[in-house]
């Protein structure tokens, strides 16, 4: 396979044309769907929550059965020792923590991302939002799933890692190839690349959005399969994913 894939398509489609058991991790980052024509704070401007189409609120039952239907799909692609790390808020995280149980995972660990300068918001009538969830699950209880140990206990000065992870939001020069409305900052996608898979892996996202994932996987020396139905999305990331490759070739003795 070549060092990365991308597809321009839903990925309820897409998923169902990949093979069977080929995929060692998946991360996912599907819409929280929280767009729902209200206002919020960013670098101190008063601007609407509104992210794009694809994030409009919709039905609870909806959002629930839209969440089984992917991982229903991720788990057939999924190798048995393979895991799944999604990343939601309030918003979603419920609903993806009972489609996981009622999909037949595993989950292994609740991942607290602890923003270090998180937004202010603008009601001050309630608790400033600074976290995100990362749900991280196996196949089944039996999988034999990868964790490098080791590395994560050096990576935090000796001791264990915990399960809250300190990291900044998104800052603007990781932007430089266009705009993704949501994009993850990339130091937190390689924590989980290179907590959980080895080099040669293949990591599949099947929200990519601006291939965040895919440049976390590539600068490890992993694979990787992107899918996203927004075109635009589609092309950041290409142009992502080329710059880390001429960067890795560059740094080549
Ligand atoms: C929360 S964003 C992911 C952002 C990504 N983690 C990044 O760092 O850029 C969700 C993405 O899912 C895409 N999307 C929404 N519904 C989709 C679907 N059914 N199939 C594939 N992609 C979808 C959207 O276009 C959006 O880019």
């Amino acid at each position: 396979m070549n060092e990365y894939r991308l597809y321009n398509e839903d990925c309820l489609v897409q998923l169902s044309k990949l093979k069977k058991n080929s995929i060692d991790m998946i991360f996912a980052d599907p819409p929280y769907f929280l767009s729902s024509g209200g206002i919020t704070c960013v670098g101190g401007r008063m601007v609407s929550v509104d992210k794009a189409d694809w994030d409009k609120q919709i039905s609870n039952y909806e959002k629930h059965k839209f969440n089984k239907q992917w991982l229903r799909k991720c788990k057939r692609v999924l190798k048995d020792n393979g895991t799944v790390f999604i990343s939601g808020t309030y918003h979603n995280i419920y609903s993806i923590g009972r489609a996981l149980e009622e999909t037949g995972f595993t989950i292994i660990n609740n991942i607290t991302w602890r923003k270090t300068n998180p937004p202010p918001h603008l009601a001050c009538r309630y608790f400033t939002h600074s976290t995100e969830t990362i749900l991280w699950a196996k196949k089944s209880k039996k999988a034999k799933h990868y964790f490098n140990y080791d590395l994560m206990k050096k990576l935090n000065g000796g001791k264990q890692m915990k399960d809250v992870w300190d990291f900044p939001c998104i800052n603007r020069k990781e932007k430089s190839f266009g705009n993704h409305p949501t994009q993850k900052p990339l130091k937190l996608l390689e924590r989980i690349v290179i907590a959980a898979t080895k080099e040669g892996d293949t990591i599949l996202d099947p929200f990519s959005g601006s291939g965040t994932t895919g440049v976390a996987a590539i600068k490890h020396k992993r694979k990787y399969v992107g899918i996203d139905t927004e075109k635009e999305y589609i092309e950041i990331s290409k142009l992502r994913l080329e710059d880390v490759l001429l960067k890795k070739i560059s740094e080549t003795p």
